[in-house]
């Protein structure tokens, strides 16, 4: 089984990053452990800041993938392109968060990738991608 890990902005500063709200753990840490936990599945990540770069690696990804976990950070909330990327591609697209999104600003209320999300796990901390990743089993 081949899932792939996207990350948006801002998510390559884990560890770094208000740690009050998403801990203490750099993604690097926390992906290391999963792979050890998961020696059985061919796992890959990737980060980037930039929305059109996320999108190639939907679409790259989408039709040859087994599933895509994908936290698009800040863009859930503003990106249609993203959005779209999702609703496009074949391989099914497990949206999460670190935090709970539901306890924090009005703003990040609102998902583009939630309606054609196969599932949404949000407010476990980094625990969200392995919940993720359990989910295609
Ligand atoms: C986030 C929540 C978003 O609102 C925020 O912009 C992020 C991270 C999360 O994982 O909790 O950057 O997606």
């Amino acid at each position: 089984m081949k899932i792939i890990i996207i990350n948006g902005p801002n998510l390559n500063l884990l560890g770094k990053r208000e740690p009050g709200v998403y801990g203490n753990m750099t993604f690097e840490e926390f992906f290391n452990e999963l792979e050890t936990k998961y020696p059985d599945i061919e796992l890959f990540q990737y980060q980037s800041n930039i929305e059109g770069e996320l999108i190639d690696k939907i679409q790259e990804t989408g039709f040859e993938f087994d599933g895509i976990i994908l936290n698009a950070a800040a863009y859930t909330h503003t990106s249609v392109g993203i959005g779209d990327a999702v609703k496009a591609v074949k391989t099914p697209v497990v949206e999460v968060h670190i935090s709970n999104v539901y306890q924090r600003e009005e703003f990040r209320h609102k998902s583009f990738i939630s309606p054609n999300a196969k599932g949404v796990i949000v407010g476990f901390g980094l625990k969200g991608y392995e919940l993720a990743l359990l989910s295609f089993f």
